[in-house]
């Protein structure tokens, strides 16, 4: 009798749990497998290959298998493999805090600046720490707040604290009763052909509103800065950043800018804050601040920040901290990518192939399957027609089967390829999908 050999798709159902997936629908929809990486080219256990169009969710900042950041992780091997930050430190995580602190948004001689940096690996644990540091900081200054404020349509990563500050109400309808007491207020996001200007305007006034409310309970708002991501890649007017800036100053709380998704170079700025030209009190950021090799995160906090959690007091203690926190290989990463940001000018870059990008994909609004398009620097978002749950994640589908892999978010399909795409991957790309679009599933 021949014995029968599992497929690594079967050996995967059979042992793995996937984030965000159905299991039981799982193995019907064809997953891939994932064995090697190349420039934004990903290859399978069956030698099939794909154009990387989602960056490998967000992370891969210039390219796979890239040979800089390969020998700044090798040249660390061989130095320092891991060792904690509790109560110690090294070179590396020194390093990349002092490269971070000077990239920071803000001029030189902003009286607020960002000045120190904590480590995390991962963007939601970053999350939690800021909305803790907010709270604790509010009591330091003998005003306990207790809210948060978030936007509609906002996503801040599944942690119990960035999922109670969910734009959506996913979150809240299945966890509920875990969740921190928190006030959502409008998004600035305009419709298609709505003027931005004017939608960040109404968000402005709705914020002021709940602000005449809670202004005094808030410790904190947290938003993406430019652009809601993971809500639909909907970019929005920098007049509500500048708003937002103006009201915590004056409502007496912090700003978060969460730069997870947007920050290092993506939007065709380093930190997408800068187009409105706003320093923020706490800024995070994480997915592609290694270049998409390893995880790290980090949140940027300003001196004023920081140094109310200085002191004798076991109180003035920050509670928070994770065990591979500035790893030193992810550090050396991050490091070199930094160095690639400057160097090869990635902000430039995001918008140079995001324009490109932009023109091609123009003829789609026109079609009956696009409802729209949004763009900002590389990060795109084209949302269908279709209301079905399952639209954008079957429009994926048919693209895997012509050798591009992207991941939708609902009925938008999000591209957001690294950036050493070329331009003629780039028009391959959207020859593909314009295909797809013109052509309904049949
Ligand atoms: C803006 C934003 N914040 C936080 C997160 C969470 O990051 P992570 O998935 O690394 O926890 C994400 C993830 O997509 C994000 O887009």
């Amino acid at each position: 009798m021949t014995e029968v050999v599992p497929t690594w798709q079967q050996r995967d159902a059979k042992a793995v749990w996937h984030p965000y997936t159905q299991q039981y629908t799982w193995l019907g929809d064809d997953p891939l497998v994932i064995e090697r990486a190349d420039g934004v080219w990903l290859t399978d256990v069956a030698g099939r290959r794909y154009l990387d169009g989602g960056a490998s969710l967000w992370v891969t900042t210039y390219q796979h298998n890239d040979p800089r950041l390969k020998a700044a992780i090798t040249a660390q091997l061989d130095q320092l493999d891991h060792s904690t930050f509790f109560g110690a430190t090294h070179t590396p995580g020194i390093q990349l805090a002092e490269r971070l602190v000077a990239m920071a948004p803000g001029a030189p001689d902003d009286w607020r600046r960002l000045t120190k940096v904590f480590f995390g690996s991962d963007g939601a644990s970053m999350v939690d720490a800021a909305i803790k540091l907010a709270h604790q900081f509010s009591v330091q200054a003998g005003d306990r707040r207790d809210l948060v404020l978030h936007l509609e349509g906002s996503f801040h990563g599944d942690s119990v604290a960035g999922s109670s500050v969910a734009g959506g109400n996913l979150m809240r309808r299945t966890y509920g009763p875990l969740l921190l007491d928190v006030r959502r207020t409008a998004s600035p996001a305009p419709g298609r052909g709505q003027d931005p200007a004017a939608a960040a305007q109404h968000a402005i006034e709705a914020l002021e509103r709940t602000l005449a409310e809670y202004g005094d309970q808030c410790c904190a708002l947290i938003v993406e800065p430019m652009i809601q991501a993971a809500g639909g890649m909907y970019p929005y007017h920098p007049s509500f950043l500048q708003a937002c800036r103006r009201l915590a100053d004056q409502h007496g709380f912090l700003l978060i800018c969460d730069e997870i998704a947007a920050g290092v170079a993506r939007t065709g700025r380093m930190w997408a804050t800068e187009y409105a030209g706003i320093t923020p009190d706490v800024m995070l950021c994480g997915k592609g601040l290694s270049g998409g090799v390893l995880p790290i995160s980090a949140m940027l906090a300003t001196e004023q920040v920081a140094s109310a959690f200085v002191g004798l007091e076991l109180a003035r203690t920050f509670f928070h901290g994770h065990t591979f926190a500035a790893n030193p290989l992810a550090c050396s990463a991050a490091l070199e990518n930094l160095r690639m940001v400057s160097e090869l000018d990635l902000p430039q870059l995001a918008e140079s192939k995001g324009a490109i990008l932009g023109q091609l994909l123009e003829p789609l609004l026109e079609l009956p399957a696009v409802a729209d398009v949004r763009r900002l620097g590389i990060m795109t978002g084209i949302e269908l027609s279709s209301r079905h749950p399952r639209a954008g994640f079957e429009l994926c589908q048919r693209a895997q089967s012509q050798g591009i892999w992207l991941r939708p978010l609902g009925n938008v399909v999000v591209l957001l390829p690294p950036l050493a795409i070329s331009s003629d991957e780039l028009g391959h790309l959207v020859a593909v999908l314009t295909e797809l679009l013109e052509k309904p599933a049949g």
